[in-house]
């Protein structure tokens, strides 16, 4: 979407919700993505109309899409693509979530390249970046999905700026 940046998301005191997400996806996203994430090939094949989202030639594990809270930022203010406009945002910050969590639900979507998830710097990791080791002693899981606040005010307290 030309001229979005990224809009900033208030965090719900719950978990994203990968199974409220799937719901949501199928009324949002799948009339252009597809059901299983497919995407549509444009006429000649060359490239996508609407890109894959999971599946062999979806992103790749580690990629910025694929953290939920910035995927969940991106989504509220690019998609859906024929419902959002410039500045105004066409999800709640909630279903962004949801959503992000759906799409990047790896027990239920591959990827290609799943490659070592290592970051190298643990204090410029973002807090979505669910792949251990971590600063503190929140799980995957939680580092995934949320709730994120508790993770943002650990990092509080150690003096830390938690990014995202
Ligand atoms: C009307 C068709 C349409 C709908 C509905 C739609 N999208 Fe998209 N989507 C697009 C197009 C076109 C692009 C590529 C545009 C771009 O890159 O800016 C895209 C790109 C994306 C990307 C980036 C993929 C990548 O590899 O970078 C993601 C993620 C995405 N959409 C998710 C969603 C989700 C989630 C929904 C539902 C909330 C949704 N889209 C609804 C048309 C649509």
């Amino acid at each position: 979407f030309k001229g979005a940046k990224n809009l900033e998301i208030e965090f719900p005191d719950v978990a994203a919700s990968p199974e409220r997400g799937k719901v949501l996806f199928a009324e949002n996203c799948a009339r252009c993505h597809g059901n299983n994430g497919e995407g549509v090939y444009n006429a000649d094949k060359s490239g996508y109309t609407y890109p894959p989202l999971w599946g062999q030639y979806g992103y790749q594990p580690g990629s910025s899409m694929h953290r939920v809270i910035k995927q969940a930022q991106w989504l509220k203010s690019n998609m859906p693509y024929d419902k959002v406009q410039l500045g105004k945002p066409y999800l709640t910050d909630k279903e962004a979530l949801d959503i992000a969590a759906y799409v990047n639900d790896d027990s239920v979507h591959t990827r290609p390249n799943p490659k070592t998830l290592d970051y190298p710097d643990k204090m410029g990791k973002p807090i979505d970046y669910a792949h251990s080791p971590f600063n503190d002693n929140f799980s995957e899981e939680q580092h995934k999905y949320g709730p994120y606040k508790p993770i943002i005010a650990y990092w509080k307290k150690q003096g830390w700026k938690a990014v995202y």
